[in-house]
């Protein structure tokens, strides 16, 4: 698979991401911001406010912007949505990066170890949920404004996977979502955040399909692997010691290919350390190579003729980023193109009478209920 883009195609972009004062979200706002885009940062920590006047000195783009913002607050996020649309220079977004994310150690051990006397206690606390606010509620607040604010970008088509319709208008509509391996596989111990990334996958999944349609918006997830940034605390550095980590440029690199080619639609990448996947019939399974040495500083494409690792061929090197969760987009698309054909061939079948013998049964229906009820009661 090869992930190479145009950052041309980036240029001129208004593009928000939230929790982008740090990790992957302050160095997409720095690459996008080098490639000519207008980026508003959302974020909690106000040294926000720093990493946009680093970026804008370090690439001399001045339309790089902090707004302060909580994702948990409704308030906050309308507020940031109407910032950035009256920042950007065409009053428009291109693009939505759903980013801002926590895993808290702490809520996660409570979790499982609930430390109050529930049996005893006269008003015991409800437990924290902080993970799921910011990484579900959060999350759905974004995708919300996101689709109000999306179909509104002045110039903007309705998406579509044809590169040819998407060289009319640079405009676009575009949500970014951020999963992780824990939307794919459970994180033991980590409860709250394997469920909220579960969450942002199914949140992906239903929107993929129906987005296009409701809102001509096309959406994509990336899923990180561990990555290096201020996200990995202490016990997972412990805990990974020895084990390859993922590079943060390989998360830039898809989620740039993603906000560039805007016939990108229902996009599932995963991101991590180089891998040989198991391919004998047991399922796609990763297996480390023995230390970080051996990833490939360069390579960023996947898939094609790689060597076969130690002459077995069921084991496939492959590259740091690879496609999730394509299986079931075929079935999903074949449902509603079948759904789709059947309903245009009955109503073709039943043509005008059959749709005027359906508005006169909706208008007599309350008649008929208030008819059936009076009659129940007597
Ligand atoms: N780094 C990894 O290993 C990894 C792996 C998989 C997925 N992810 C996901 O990537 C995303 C970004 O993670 P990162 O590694 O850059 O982490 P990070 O901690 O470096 O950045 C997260 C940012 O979110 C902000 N934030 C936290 N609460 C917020 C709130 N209520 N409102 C607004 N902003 C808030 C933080 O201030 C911070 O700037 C997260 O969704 C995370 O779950 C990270």
């Amino acid at each position: 698979m090869d992930i190479s883009y145009d950052p041309a195609l980036i240029e001129g972009k208004v593009i928000l991401i939230t929790g982008g004062a740090s990790g992957f979200g302050a160095v997409f706002a720095a690459r996008w911001a080098s490639s000519g885009a207008i980026v508003i940062i959302g974020d909690i920590s106000l040294s926000g406010e720093e990493v946009a006047a680093r970026i804008r000195q370090e690439t001399g783009n001045e339309n790089v912007h902090f707004i302060h913002l909580d994702v948990t607050s409704w308030t906050s996020q309308v507020n940031f949505f109407r910032e950035a649309v009256r920042l950007s220079p065409h009053g428009g977004i291109d693009t939505v990066v759903a980013n801002a994310g926590i895993n808290d150690a702490e809520e996660s051990r409570l979790f499982e170890n609930p430390n109050v006397d529930y049996l005893n206690d006269p008003s015991p606390p409800a437990p924290s949920f902080k993970t799921l606010d910011i990484n579900i509620t959060g999350v759905m607040y974004t995708v919300h404004l996101a689709l109000f604010f999306l179909p509104k970008n002045p110039g903007s088509n309705r998406c579509s996977s044809n590169p040819k319709s998407n060289s009319e208008s640079k405009r676009d509509r575009h949500i970014l979502l951020l999963g992780s391996v824990a939307s794919l596989h459970p994180l033991m111990t980590q409860a709250p955040y394997t469920v909220s990334k579960h969450g942002v996958l199914g949140l992906f999944r239903c929107l993929r399909i129906s987005a296009p349609v409701s809102a001509g918006a096309r959406v994509n997830i990336i899923c990180p692997y561990y990555t290096d940034t201020p996200f990995m605390q202490v016990p997972p550095r412990v805990l990974l010691a020895g084990v390859p980590l993922g590079k943060i440029d390989d998360v830039v690199n898809a989620a740039s290919y993603l906000v560039a080619d805007m016939s990108c639609m229902g996009r599932s990448l995963v991101t991590g350390p180089k891998l040989s996947l198991d391919t004998s019939g047991r399922g796609m399974r990763p297996e480390y190579k023995s230390n970080r040495n051996t990833q490939d500083e360069d390579s960023i494409t996947c898939g094609g003729d790689l060597p076969n690792i130690d002459g077995d061929s069921s084991r496939e090197q492959e590259g740091p980023v690879w496609e999730c969760y394509l299986h079931d987009m075929e079935p999903a698309d074949i449902f509603t193109q079948r759904m789709l054909t059947v309903v245009n061939a009955t109503v073709k079948a039943r043509g005008w009478a059959g749709w005027a013998y359906d508005m006169i049964d909706a208008f007599t229906w309350p008649a008929r209920q208030w008819w059936n009820s009076s009659r129940a009661r007597t």
